[in-house]
Formats: structure tokens, C-alpha cells, sequence
């Protein structure tokens, strides 16, 4: 027996070391052929340039695992062929719009074969590594959004075949270096609202390929290189909110040559006006706010001019009888200047005017005596006067209508009307899907792709006229038919910029989606600039590009890499050969030990247990948890959201709770499971549901929080309770909530953004305290990227609940406070008119808001609420309305949020109770003010007046 077995052990020897020397020699092939997939150096970058970002929504999570070019690192793409040297490369970083801050790593520099580096919109810190300037073959350095520093490297004037580059909205400071004269491929130059100062190079002049140069909101001083004149393709020159006191615009610049947009505005510029006849096709010119003086040169500028703005200097003379003839005129400003003589009415009269089109002319604030010619202008024309002598003068008549001091033209608001007549259930209403605007085929119900838009530069005042141009030119570009494109919204911004939101539908009568290889494509046109030149719209920027819906799963970029054939049959080859070697030995290897031994110790999977300590919170074990709930029973199961399971448990002490179970999908790993853990256990609140323990054991992760006996606020609302809620009650709650959410948003360190605030994770304590549930959680779910790409599950916390999300959220995919607060609003609505925030294929927010401007409010507030006070109810419903605009901007904020609930409540008979309940989280500190102001949208205010409304205590009217 000992002599066998001592046989045996020799022969288990042998066997172990033949399988350790298959498995190395298989790993040590695979490994070769897998090694000629990335260059190890720029593995070797993107891991250093990984460690210098944070990136909090964790897009970069797969940047770690496999290979870059071949495992779909988030961002990254490859050629599609391997080099000579048998690698790939890394040819675009495409990280737009991903909530980075941390700063670029100068390892970046090693990434040799880089054509684009995009990390436009994020919050980039630090300075732009000088490193950049030895990528050879980069063409797109795309940098603008970010809070980059420091000045501009001179090593990036040897990017001979840098195509634009843009470092707009940053903090750059320190002067433009001379050496950027040599980009020799430069056709797009923005540094634009940033604090570069200093002399704009001469040199410049020798970039020739060069066709916008934006150095608009800058502190750049000295003179304007009269050489600029000599660039042959300069097609924009936009110098706006700079500083060269003292200086004048050069006569040279009458010769450009092909000019299109000439933007000097408060530039404090002096002396007179070039004449800039000559220059064939001006369609912008803006040398407003300046102090420029002499009379405004006579010779006729381009046909194609749109804007003349000149406001603002010091001009005298007259009107030139050429300003009479110009076809495409949409503005003209001469405001604010010492121009005299009589205005002549063949500016407008001369005119013919499609129907879109418009006309602006300021003339306020100068000396103008009269008006020669016929008075009354055309419908499409807007005459302002008012300031000058001839509406002082009697005589005139009819004159006075345009002698009102107005403000200027400050820009519009355009939405394109969006009215269908189509079934409502045909289309599902949770914002991924809606018919196709302009649709040939009607009620065709598809998911389009929502892209942020912005015209930079563009040349024109006023957009009707251009929009379908705009549309036929987007559309030709893309490839796709005119239907497919619908403007959503467009506004004009301070520079003037115009952003817009886009929307491209799939075609008709095919899928409701585009596949992914055409998401691709038409991102790739987005994101590559590949669209063809125009002087009119000028360069757009590409704010965001969000994949959400059913592109979310879309991963993206997909395996682009092709391997040549041989190398992918040779792995195929190694691999089965190494797979049937390995399965055969082991076999082999298990029949033995089950016929000749016992079997080993089971191996303990969970060996090793990060431990912590934890304060406040329990750790329990699996079978804890097992006991509670009777072995996670069905019957147990009180809830399911997007971690997973919910059960009531009972604890051996017999305390209640309820326990998380996260699904398969939701693990963490442990450190980061700790790591949330000890976040959530900081978070204490009487408004927030607290956190008992977790367990953490036999690859379960699980949270344990106190039990809320009386369900959710969905619940209660949807009649699933045998009581209603009254209105103070509900008051209450919303305050409750709102201020947990504060805590969230103002004491929690980091601060804690909820992400899928909606009525059913409002829950209430056996005193109807309301209670806030899940937040944090969407820190421990695996974060779906902007890309699309998953890491490993998809969950439904990160994207928020339909009906209850952030439009804005949903273009931008930037995560704010207000986000939560435009959720929060909703579940006031709920609160108010006890409906669903979509049900029915109606959309709550749209149908209190229609309701409110009817002035019907009061038809949908919740019946079973019982009697309130109605100018409680009505500013609850103002408060709603505006934590859900569409602006971010003008929600208030989680705090304003709190002072005009509590001063609603101390309007309410029952106050003192209410407000002695739900005490103030500011206890000890002292609450600002709550007369501060919670701005109230005008048409808010007013349009809720009029014979229906009560004041006092009014008995609920019309029932639902
Ligand atoms: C650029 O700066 C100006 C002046 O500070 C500001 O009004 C404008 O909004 C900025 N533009 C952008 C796009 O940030
Ligand atoms: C200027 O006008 C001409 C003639 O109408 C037109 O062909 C050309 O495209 C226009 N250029 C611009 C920049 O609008
Ligand atoms: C009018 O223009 C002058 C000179 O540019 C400027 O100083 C002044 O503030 C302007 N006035 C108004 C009302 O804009
Ligand atoms: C994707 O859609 C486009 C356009 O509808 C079509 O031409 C293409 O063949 C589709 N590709 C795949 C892989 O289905």
C-alpha cells in the first residue's frame, strides 16, 4: 500500500508538471500573438493617462482589461490593419462629454499615431502637456469645455498636420507663441474665452490654410497684424471682448480676399472705419462698442451682407445712400452713435421679402432730423428711432411707434412646432421613441439620435430664412434624407452663437432604430468634422453626442480590428489544440484521483476577506440574512428595483428591515462595495431611510436598512392604501423629502446626486415621515457610459426612471444637482394631481403646465385630497412648474426648494405642527432668509389669476 502510493504521488508529479508546462507554453503562445495586437507603448500611455483622470461615472472602467484596440476600451480607436511592426495603433481618443477632471498626462505624447484627441466638455484641469506637440500625425486637438490652465506649449507649432484645434472655454493664459506659425495644416484656430494675452503674432499671416481664427473673449492687447490681409482663405476673424486700446482696424483689411465674417466688437478700437467694399463676400460685419469715429465709408459693401453692426462708437455723417441696397439684410445697427442727416426710407422700401424673412433697423441714440421717403415699412421690418430728433419734432406723423426705447434685438427663441395627430398608446412614451416629425409615411413611431449643437460663428442675424438651407446641407453631408433631420430647439447665445438640439430619425418603413453600424457612421461625421465647409453657418461645435434608449446597449466602437487572416487561424489553431491538451491531462488526471483518492479539502472560495471597520454599521452573514428572510422566500419580497431584490427580514433580535439583494449584475468588487458602504453609513438624515448593515459573503452583496411600515408614496397615491393622503400630509411629505435630498446635495461629503428620485423610493415611516430610499445606490451600479458601452450590466438606476428625468440630463448626459430637482418636481406633481407621471401616453409635466397656462389648474388637482388652502396649492403647483423647466438654469436649487415649501407651510392653518415635525435641517445654524427670493417665472404668476381661484380655505373642485 505505501509502496503504491508513493508510485502514485510520483506519477501525480509528473502529471502536474506536464500540465503546468502545457498551460505555460499554450499562455506563452497566446500571449505572443495576442502581444501584436496595441503597441505596449501606448498601453503603456493610455494606462498613465487612466491614472491621472477621475472620472467619477467610471466610463474608463474598461480601460484596464484586455487589450485597447482589440477589447473596446472606452474612447479608443484603432487602425483597422495591423503595422508592419505587427501592432495597432491608437488613431482617435473620442472621450466627449464624460464628466472627467483630473488633467492630461504627458504620456499621451507616446500615443505616435494619433489623429484625434478629443476630450471636449469635461472638466479637465492642468496644463496642456508639451508632449502633444511629438504627435506627428495628430489633425483634431479638440480641448475646448475643460478648465485646462497654464499657457500654450510652443512645441505644438510642430504639428505640421494639425488640420483644428481647439482650446476654446478654458483658463489658458500667457501670450499666443510665435511658433504657431508653422501649422502648416491649420484651418481652424479657436482659442476663444480664455485669458490669452498679449500681441496677436504677425506670423500668423503665414499659416495660409488657415479659414476661421476665433480669438474672440480673450485679454490680448497691442495692434492687429495689418498682415492678416495676406491670408488667402481667412473666411472668419472674430477678435470680440478683447483689448487693443489705441489701435485701429487696418486699411489693409479692406483687402481680404475671401472674408466672410469680421467680428471686432469692444475691442477698443479707434480711429475710422476701413472701407471694406472690396471684399467680395462679407455677409458679417460687427464693429460695435468701440470708439471708432469719422463717417461710415460710402461704397457699397457685398450683396451678401446679413449684419451691419456699428453700434455704439462714436460715427458721425450720414446714412450712405449705399446701405439702400443690400438683399440679404437682416440687421442693421447704427444705435448709439452722433449720426445725423435724415434717414432714408429706401433702406426698407427698396425691399422684397420672403416671408421668413426680416429686417432690423436700430438707429436710436443719434441726431437723425428726419425721414426721407415713405414712412410706413413693411410688416417683416422692425424700425427703431427713438433717441433722435426726428421724434422730438412735430410734423412727422405716424412717427411715434418707432420712437419707444427699446432694448436690442435680443435674440430669439425658436421651437419648431412638433403637433401630431396620432394614436397616443402607438408610440411608447418614455422618451426614447416618438413619430418622426415630418414623416412621409405617417405616425411612423421611431428612437432618433439627440445631438447638442452649437453654430460657433455663424453669419446671419436671423435663422428662419436658413433653416431648411440648413437642414438640405446637414442632411446632404450625412447621407440621409431631409425627413430624417428635425430641429428640435434652437436659441441664440451671448457671441452670438445659436445652439441647437438635433434629432436624426432612422428612415421610414425600415427599423425604428438605426443599427449600429450607421450610429457609427454618423457619429463618425459628427466627431471627425467631416462635414464640407460653409462660410454661412461657420464651425459648429459638437456638444454632445448621448446614446441613450436602445442605443444605450449599443456597444460602441465595436471590434473594428480585423486581424489578418493567418494570425486569427493560427490562434484559433493554438487555442483548441491547448484547450483539447489541458481538458484531456485533467481528465485524465480527475478520473485517477476519484478512483484511487479521497477527495482534497474543498478549496474555501472566500479565503480572503477585506476587512473594515465600519462605524454605526453591522456586517452580517449570509445565513443571517438567509434566516431573516426564510431563505429569500417570494413571500418576503416586498419590492424590486433596479440592485435587485427588496425583502422584509426579521433579524434575530426581531428588529424589521429590509433587505437589498443585489442581482448578479450589480456585484462590485469588494473594495468598492466597502468603499460605497462607508459613503452610505456617513449619510444620516432623518429624511433619508438609514442604513442598518450589509452583507458582504459568499459573493452576495447586500444592504440592510430599516423597514418602512407604511410602504411608498406611489402606494399612496395610487390608491393602494385604504386612506388618502390630505394636503398637509402632503405638504409634509414633500418638504421631507425635498429636505433629505438637500442633505444629500449640501452636507454629504462627496456630495450624494440621487439620479432616480420618483415616488415610489419616497417612502413613509409609521408617522408618514416621508423618507427618501435608494440614494447612492447608482454608485454601486456599473455605470453605462456615453459611448454606450456597458461594462457589465445594464442598469436601470443610472438611467433614471421615464417620466421622472432630466430633459437636460438627456442631452448633455452631465449629471447636476438640478437633475434631482427636475425629478423632485415631478413627484410634487404627483403629489398635487395624484396622477402617474406618464400614463396614457400623456406626459404629467406637459399637461400641468397646459393646464396652468389655461388657467385650469385647479381641474387637476387631486380630489381625494380633501379641502385646502388655494394659494397654497397654487404657489406648490408655481414651485413644481419650475423645478421642471426645461433650463437647468432656472430651477431652483434644492435649497430654494426648502424655503418656499416651509414658507407655503406657514401660510397653512395647521403650520406651527407641521413645521415643529419636520424640523429644520438648518436647527442650530440659522436659516437664511426665506424671503429670498425664489424667482418666479413671470407667466407663472400671472397666468394663475382670475375667477376660479378662491383665496381662504376652498373645498375641492371638479372632481377628476
Ligand atoms: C465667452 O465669454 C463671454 C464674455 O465673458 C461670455 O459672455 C460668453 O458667454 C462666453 N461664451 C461661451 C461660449 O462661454
Ligand atoms: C454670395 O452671393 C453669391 C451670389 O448670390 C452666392 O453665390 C454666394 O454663395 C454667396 N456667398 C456667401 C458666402 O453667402
Ligand atoms: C454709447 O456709446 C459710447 C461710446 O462707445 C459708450 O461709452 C456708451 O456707454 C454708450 N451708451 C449706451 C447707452 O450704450
Ligand atoms: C444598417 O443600416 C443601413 C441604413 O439603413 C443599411 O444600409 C445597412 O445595410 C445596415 N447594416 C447592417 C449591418 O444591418
Amino acid at each position: 500500500m505505501l509502496e503504491s502510493s508513493r508510485i502514485q504521488g510520483k506519477r501525480m508529479l509528473k502529471l502536474r508538471i506536464t500540465i503546468s508546462v502545457l498551460v505555460l507554453s499554450c499562455c506563452y503562445f497566446v500571449y505572443i500573438v495576442e502581444a501584436q495586437v496595441t503597441a505596449p507603448s501606448e498601453v503603456n500611455a493610455l494606462i498613465a493617462m487612466k491614472r491621472k483622470l477621475v472620472d467619477p461615472m467610471k466610463h474608463l472602467a474598461n480601460w484596464e482589461k484586455g487589450d485597447p484596440c482589440t477589447s473596446n476600451w472606452t474612447g479608443v480607436l484603432c487602425n483597422e490593419t495591423v503595422g508592419t511592426e505587427g501592432y495597432l495603433h491608437v488613431h482617435e481618443i473620442q472621450l466627449l462629454n464624460m464628466n472627467l477632471s483630473g488633467s492630461i498626462a504627458p504620456a499621451v505624447g507616446q500615443l505616435s499615431q494619433l489623429q484625434i484627441l478629443d476630450f471636449m466638455w469635461n472638466e479637465l484641469t492642468g496644463s496642456i502637456p508639451k508632449e502633444i506637440g511629438s504627435i506627428a500625425s495628430l489633425k483634431l486637438l479638440l480641448l475646448n469645455g475643460n478648465k485646462l490652465s497654464g499657457s500654450l506649449p510652443d512645441e505644438l507649432g510642430s504639428l505640421s498636420n494639425l488640420n483644428r484645434f481647439q482650446v476654446d472655454e478654458n483658463q489658458i493664459s500667457g501670450p499666443i507663441p510665435k511658433s504657431f506659425a508653422s501649422l502648416s495644416s491649420l484651418r481652424h484656430l479657436h482659442l476663444n474665452n480664455n485669458t490669452i494675452s498679449g500681441q496677436i503674432p504677425a506670423e500668423l499671416s503665414n499659416v495660409s490654410t488657415l479659414l476661421h481664427l476665433l480669438l474672440d473673449n480673450n485679454n490680448l492687447f497691442g495692434y492687429l497684424p495689418p498682415e492678416f490681409s495676406l491670408l488667402p482663405n481667412l473666411r472668419i476673424l472674430q477678435l470680440d471682448n478683447n483689448n487693443f486700446k489705441g489701435r485701429e482696424i487696418p486699411a489693409s483689411y479692406g483687402n481680404f480676399f475671401r472674408l466672410a465674417k469680421l467680428s471686432l466688437r469692444n475691442c477698443s478700437l479707434e480711429g475710422l472705419i476701413p472701407d471694406l467694399s472690396q471684399i467680395p463676400n462679407l455677409s458679417f460685419l460687427d464693429l460695435s462698442h468701440n470708439q471708432l469715429t469719422g463717417p461710415i465709408p460710402s461704397n457699397k459693401l457685398s450683396d451678401n451682407i446679413t449684419t451691419i453692426n456699428l453700434s455704439n462708437n462714436l460715427l458721425n455723417g450720414s446714412i450712405p445712400a449705399s446701405f439702400s441696397d443690400l438683399p440679404f439684410l437682416q440687421r442693421l445697427s447704427l444705435e448709439n452713435n452722433s449720426l445725423t442727416g435724415s434717414v432714408p426710407a429706401n433702406i426698407w422700401q427698396n425691399m422684397t421679402f420672403a416671408s421668413s424673412e426680416i429686417l432690423v433697423i436700430d438707429l436710436q441714440d443719434n441726431s437723425f432730423s428726419d425721414v426721407v421717403g415713405d414712412l410706413n415699412p413693411p410688416e417683416n421690418v422692425t424700425l427703431r428711432l427713438g433717441g433722435n430728433p426726428v421724434c422730438s419734432k412735430g410734423g412727422m406723423t405716424n412717427i411715434s411707434r418707432f420712437c419707444g426705447n427699446e432694448d436690442g434685438d435680443n435674440g430669439t427663441l425658436g421651437n419648431s412646432a412638433n403637433s401630431t395627430s396620432c394614436p397616443t398608446q402607438a408610440c411608447p412614451t418614455d422618451n426614447f421613441f416618438e413619430y418622426v416629425p415630418s414623416s412621409p409615411v405617417p405616425c411612423f413611431c421611431a428612437s432618433p439620435l439627440r445631438i447638442g449643437y452649437r453654430l460657433k460663428s455663424p453669419s446671419f442675424s436671423y435663422f428662419p430664412p436658413y433653416e431648411l438651407p440648413f437642414e438640405v446641407y446637414l442632411t446632404g453631408s450625412l447621407n440621409m434624407e431631409l425627413y430624417q433631420l428635425h430641429i428640435d430647439s434652437y436659441a441664440w447665445e451671448e457671441g452670438p452663437r445659436m445652439r441647437m438640439y438635433l434629432k436624426l430619425f432612422p428612415v421610414v418603413n425600415g427599423s425604428q432604430t438605426f443599427n449600429a453600424s450607421e450610429v457609427r457612421r454618423i457619429r463618425g461625421i459628427f466627431t471627425s468634422w467631416r462635414f464640407p465647409g460653409t462660410d454661412l453657418y461657420g464651425p459648429y461645435e459638437l456638444l454632445n453626442f448621448t446614446l441613450l434608449g436602445p442605443y444605450s446597449t449599443m456597444i460602441f466602437p465595436d471590434q473594428k480590428v480585423h486581424i489578418s487572416k493567418g494570425i486569427l487561424v493560427a490562434i484559433v489553431l493554438i487555442s483548441v489544440v491547448c484547450v483539447v491538451a489541458i481538458s484531456a491531462v485533467v481528465t485524465l488526471l480527475i478520473a485517477r484521483r476519484k478512483t484511487r483518492y479521497q477527495p482534497s479539502l474543498s478549496r474555501n472560495k472566500l479565503s480572503s476577506k477585506v476587512s473594515m471597520k465600519l462605524e454605526g454599521v453591522k456586517s452580517f452573514t449570509f445565513r443571517e440574512m438567509a434566516v431573516a428572510t426564510d431563505n429569500f422566500n417570494e413571500l418576503a419580497k416586498v419590492g424590486q428595483g433596479g440592485y435587485g431584490k427588496v425583502y422584509k427580514g426579521n433579524l434575530y433580535d426581531n428588529t424589521v428591515v429590509a433587505i437589498k439583494r443585489a442581482e448578479e449584475g450589480s456585484l462590485q468588487g469588494q473594495k468598492e462595495f466597502l468603499t460605497e458602504i462607508k459613503m452610505l453609513s456617513r449619510l444620516h438624515h432623518r429624511n433619508l431611510v438609514s442604513l442598518v448593515g450589509y452583507c458582504d459573503e459568499e459573493g452576495e452583496q447586500m444592504l440592510v436598512y430599516e423597514f418602512m411600515p407604511n410602504g411608498t408614496l406611489r402606494d399612496w397615491l395610487s390608491g393602494k392604501t385604504k386612506e388618502y393622503l390630505n394636503f398637509s400630509m402632503r405638504m409634509r411629505i414633500a418638504l421631507g423629502s425635498a429636505k433629505g435630498i438637500l442633505y444629500l446635495h449640501t452636507e454629504a461629503n462627496p456630495p450624494v446626486f440621487h439620479r432616480d428620485i420618483k415616488a415610489s423610493n419616497i417612502l413613509l415611516d409609521s408617522k408618514l415621515t416621508a423618507k427618501v430610499a435608494d440614494f447612492g445606490l447608482s454608485r454601486l451600479a456599473p455605470v453605462l457610459d456615453d459611448e454606450g458601452t456597458v461594462p457589465h450590466h445594464v442598469s436601470t438606476i443610472v438611467k433614471g426612471t421615464p417620466g421622472y428625468l432630466d430633459p437636460e440630463y438627456f442631452l448633455t448626459h452631465k449629471l447636476t444637482d438640478k437633475s434631482d430637482v427636475y425629478s423632485l418636481g415631478v413627484v410634487f406633481l404627483e403629489l398635487l394631481t395624484g396622477m402617474q407621471p406618464i400614463s396614457h401616453g400623456k406626459n404629467l409635466v406637459r399637461e400641468v403646465n397646459m393646464a396652468h397656462q389655461a388657467g385650469m389648474i385647479f381641474s387637476i388637482i387631486d380630489s381625494r385630497m380633501g379641502s385646502y388652502p388655494s394659494e397654497c396649492v397654487e404657489r406648490f403647483v408655481a414651485l413644481a412648474l419650475m423645478c421642471c423647466y426645461d433650463n437647468p438654469e432656472k430651477r431652483p436649487s434644492m435649497l430654494d426648494v426648502v424655503r418656499e415649501l416651509e414658507s407655503i407651510l406657514k401660510m397653512m392653518p395647521d403650520a406651527d405642527a407641521i413645521l415643529s415635525e419636520t424640523a429644520s435641517i438648518y436647527s442650530g445654524k440659522s436659516l437664511p432668509s426665506s424671503s429670498s427670493h425664489v424667482s418666479l417665472d413671470p407667466y407663472v404668476s400671472s397666468s394663475v389669476s382670475g375667477s376660479d381661484l378662491i383665496s381662504g380655505v376652498v373645498p375641492t373642485v371638479t372632481p377628476r
